[in-house]
């Protein structure tokens, strides 16, 4: 066998490499490798939304998209309720109380849209949510605090929320890159949420955003 040149050495070490970094994931693997798709059907889908006006007055679903939309003199969920207007999808009947669970969506916040939570993961032992995205201005914060992406206006982003619930970390990826890490508070009601819901200050008097593509997995 005729001995190999330097180039082909090089290209041996170079599909070695290759393979070692799929192997560990790494290289933008696909962040579901691992995961199994938890089936959803409508009844999964839950809305909230102001509860004096109809349906069709805050979200439409048109085309596989999900359009919600809220303003900020907008009624509460419930009659009883103080909170904030808003426009969300729960996405409930999942036992999610341990394990470790992931939402994907592709999300769509349009210019104007300002101080609007658009994804959460509801429910923690402390307060009432483990985690909160919230658009000001077209960057994405957790809460009103860390920064977690910007400029995200008029565009579809994939948002990928990885919730370890069992060592108590939550991940999230933008475009499938890992943009910000936190640990959880604990156990709760939990389940993921997008939309739109009000800050409590510094919000655009509309506030919208869109969803497709939706889907919840697990390991
Ligand atoms: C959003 O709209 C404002 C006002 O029309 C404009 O100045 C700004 O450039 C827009 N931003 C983007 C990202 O399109
Ligand atoms: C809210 O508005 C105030 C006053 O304009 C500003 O100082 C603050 O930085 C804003 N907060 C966010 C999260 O944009």
């Amino acid at each position: 066998m005729r001995k190999m040149n330097n180039s082909g050495r090089c290209l041996l070490v170079i599909l070695v490499m290759i393979g070692a970094l799929k192997m560990f994931n790494f290289c933008g693997a696909d962040l579901t490798d691992g995961f199994t798709p938890v089936p959803l059907t409508e009844s999964n889908f839950e809305l909230q939304k102001p509860y004096d006006i109809p349906l069709d007055q805050c979200y439409s679903f048109v085309n596989g998209v999900h359009y919600l939309w809220v303003y900020a003199d907008d009624k509460p969920h419930d009659p009883s309720s103080h909170t904030q207007p808003r426009t969300e999808i729960r996405i409930k009947g999942l036992d999610y109380s341990s394990g470790v669970w992931q939402f994907e969506g592709y999300g769509f916040v349009p210019n104007g849209t300002s101080g609007a939570t658009v994804a959460q993961i509801h429910g923690t032992a402390h307060g009432a949510t483990t985690l909160i995205l919230r658009i000001y201005d077209g960057d994405m914060r957790y809460y009103s605090r860390d920064l977690v992406a910007t400029d995200l206006y008029d565009k579809w982003f994939r948002l990928n929320i990885i919730h370890n619930v069992d060592m108590g970390m939550v991940t999230v990826f933008i475009d499938g890159v890992q943009n910000f890490q936190v640990k959880d508070e604990g156990p709760g009601d939990l389940y993921f949420k997008c939309g739109v819901y009000a800050a409590p200050t510094n919000i655009s008097y509309y506030m919208e955003s869109r969803w497709r593509d939706i889907k919840i997995y697990k390991h």
